[in-house]
């Protein structure tokens, strides 16, 4: 087992990574000084799967869990869904020293983790992630929230949980189009902070896609203890944590027109990061052979690193951008790379720019229309 510690004063805690975890809940929860109840948040994928080890191990701890079940996707990030888990959470009569343990993929850990931090004005919670994204980097970092009609995560707060439990058996499970997806962000992680784990995921992306215990459980650590050092330097993302936001700017903006269920998250980022690589080129001069091992790292991990827009879209796009909330004072900014594992966050990117790296074609001469 690999432990990652984040490291935020009082309020730090440990990530915990490797195999089996799960049955270890229970004793873990033990030695956090918690109250003798707690519920269980997860969904409806998820719960049949890792719900019974889950309260099983909580059990042999001492304490009484019950597990409240959400739908799955996206759209359980909502107030309603957060409602009812207030009132499940107040008929079993949790109090201020129960917690909640957050056992899914990245929306159960928003949900459940806003939950917490509101209900009684704020309970403890542990993250028990079980997608790849989750693991390296929902999970991690505080950052809960629901979705409103006008936008997502729109609605949130910054609360901690007190233990993150990352059990890579977990992972077996995951559908290959959800992995691929958890990808991206590991990816990201190679681009924004650590040269040496982008050749090595150049080098092991094989063996990760096989999902080998022991390539994925090292890189998991890595990428939290990027993610934990980066939130433990900037924990409310006053500056620093921006570039975790690398390729998002316009991958949200992809997720956003193009509605649920088209681009997972992280297609939509592998689109977006590789925009972002061939603007960082345009821009700071980035090495156009480093833009072009990033697009060859996101192709070879079965990700999307383009997309086909008409002239609506695009013109959605654009006013998705510009609706963002990286934009300040109506400039589109942008997180870019000087080289890989460096980059810089703020930057202002012209239009024109955006749109050349999104249409690598359009720098290729064309016959003029008839
Ligand atoms: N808080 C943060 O810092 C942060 C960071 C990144 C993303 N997010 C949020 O995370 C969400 C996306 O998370 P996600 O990609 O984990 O999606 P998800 O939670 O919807 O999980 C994806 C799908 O996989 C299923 N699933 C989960 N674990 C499984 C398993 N082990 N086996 C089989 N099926 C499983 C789920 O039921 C779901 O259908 C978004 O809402 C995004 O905004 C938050
Ligand atoms: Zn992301």
């Amino acid at each position: 087992m690999r432990t990652v510690n984040v490291p935020l004063g009082a309020r730090s805690y440990e990530i915990k990574i490797g195999p089996g975890l799960l049955s270890n809940l229970g004793r873990n929860c033990a030695e956090l000084n918690l109250g003798a109840h707690c519920a269980v948040i997860s969904d409806r994928n998820v719960a049949p799967k890792f719900a019974k080890s889950v309260q099983l191990s909580l059990k042999k701890a001492g304490f009484e869990s019950v597990l409240i079940t959400v739908p799955a996707g996206e759209t359980a990030k909502s107030l309603k869904v957060m409602e009812q888990c207030y009132d499940a959470l107040a008929k079993h009569r949790l109090e201020r020293k129960s917690f909640i343990v957050a056992l899914g993929g990245g929306v159960v850990g928003d949900l459940a983790g806003f939950v917490a931090a509101s209900y009684l004005r704020g309970i403890a919670f542990v993250q028990v992630p079980t997608t790849l994204l989750a693991h390296v980097d929902s999970s991690v970092g505080g950052k809960v929230g629901v979705n409103l009609k006008a936008g997502k995560n729109l609605v949130g707060a910054f609360h901690q949980p007190r233990l993150v439990l990352c059990d890579i058996d977990t992972l077996r499970t995951l559908p290959v189009r959800e992995f691929r997806a958890g990808l991206a962000e590991v990816i990201k992680y190679g681009i924004i902070y650590d040269a040496a784990l982008f050749a090595r995921l150049e080098r092991d992306l094989p063996k990760l896609l096989k999902r080998d215990p022991e390539t994925l459980a090292e890189v998991i650590a890595r990428c939290c203890e990027i993610k934990a050092d980066v939130v433990g330097q900037d924990e409310t993302e006053s500056g620093l944590r921006a570039i975790l936001n690398f390729g998002h700017t316009i991958g949200h903006a992809i997720e956003n027109i193009s509605g649920y269920g088209k681009f997972l998250h992280g297609e939509a980022i592998s689109i977006g990061q590789v925009a972002a690589a061939r603007i960082s080129t345009e821009m700071l001069g980035f090495d156009s052979n480093d833009a072009e091992r990033i697009r060859k790292l996101f192709v070879d991990a079965g990700l999307p690193t383009q997309i086909k827009l008409s002239a609506l879209q695009r013109k959605k796009l654009f006013a998705a951008m510009r609706l963002d909330k990286k934009v300040s004072g109506g400039e589109i900014k942008f997180v870019l790379a000087k080289k890989i594992g460096e980059v810089v966050w703020g930057q202002k990117v012209p239009e024109a720019s955006i749109d050349k790296a999104l249409n690598p074609s359009t720098l290729d001469p064309r016959p003029s229309s008839p």
